[in-house]
């Protein structure tokens, strides 16, 4: 069995809040992370227009971690509407998710370029959350495993093990995210057991679970031994639920 680094819950506010909002957000969450566990790790990714707001408002406190949604993994370039990770690096960016599944489906992410991020975050000390997951038909025609376990090891295709030992990877089943329907956690973390197994380095990496999480069933996922915490949508956007979610991660 793994030896468990950490947990981490990581909010991935996808195209949600302004400034305003941001700032109103932190208003409320900041006062309830003194009362949270401090075995959890907290992530936030809100939009890259928000970061600047965001990294102000965390400013003072250390166990909020900054993380960005996406980036380019050219160190600068003619790309228009891209962001480098020396841009991200001005608002002490520590995680950046790669490969989310509504990247690769809208925005054409593919296994190739999840590497390419992969390695250029790792070049630059920024934590990959690499997002891999099947889809409905993937997993209705029994290749789910087949499906992740491609798509990690295509993510750390030329990466050796001591550096996929510092990546994080989410299981989001693409049905699951947004949908209210959540994967069964003896399922996912069979399903976290195989992305671990893929490639040399990721026995004691956390691998987070995503898709409808919430602070009703947080620790039934945390409960398996390969699940290591949670990347959270829906859920992350207001305050109080996530402070609870992040609360009921530890119990
Ligand atoms: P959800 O999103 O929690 O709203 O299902 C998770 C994700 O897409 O990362």
């Amino acid at each position: 069995m793994q030896t468990r680094m950490r947990t981490l819950i990581a909010a991935n506010w996808k195209m949600h809040k302004n400034v305003a909002e941001t700032r109103a957000f932190f208003d409320a969450f900041l006062p309830l992370v003194a009362g949270l566990p401090t075995q959890v790790e907290i992530a936030v990714a809100p939009p890259f227009t928000a970061l600047s707001a965001a990294a102000q408002c965390c400013s003072d406190e250390p166990r909020i971690a900054l993380a960005a949604q996406n980036m380019h993994w050219s160190a600068q370039g003619a790309y228009t509407g891209e962001i480098s990770l020396s841009m991200l690096a001005d608002f002490g960016v520590g995680y950046v998710i790669v490969g989310h599944s509504e990247r690769r489906e809208y925005f054409d992410e593919t296994d190739h370029t999840v590497n390419l991020k992969v390695q250029a975050a790792l070049g630059h000390g920024v934590t990959p959350i690499i997002a891999v997951g099947e889809t409905l038909a993937e997993r209705d025609a029994g290749i789910t495993l087949d499906r992740v376990v491609s798509q990690t090891q295509h993510a750390l295709q030329d990466i050796d093990a001591e550096q996929a030992s510092r990546v994080v990877f989410a299981y989001e089943p693409i049905w699951a995210i947004g949908s209210g329907r959540s994967c069964d956690p003896l399922e996912a973390d069979a399903v976290m057991g195989a992305i671990r197994d893929a490639v040399d380095g990721l026995q004691a990496i956390p691998i987070l679970y995503g898709g409808s999480v919430k602070a009703e069933n947080i620790a039934a996922y945390m409960g398996q031994p390969n699940i290591g915490g949670g990347l959270v949508g829906g859920a992350s956007l207001d305050p109080h639920a996530f402070a609870a979610l992040i609360r009921n991660a530890a119990l």
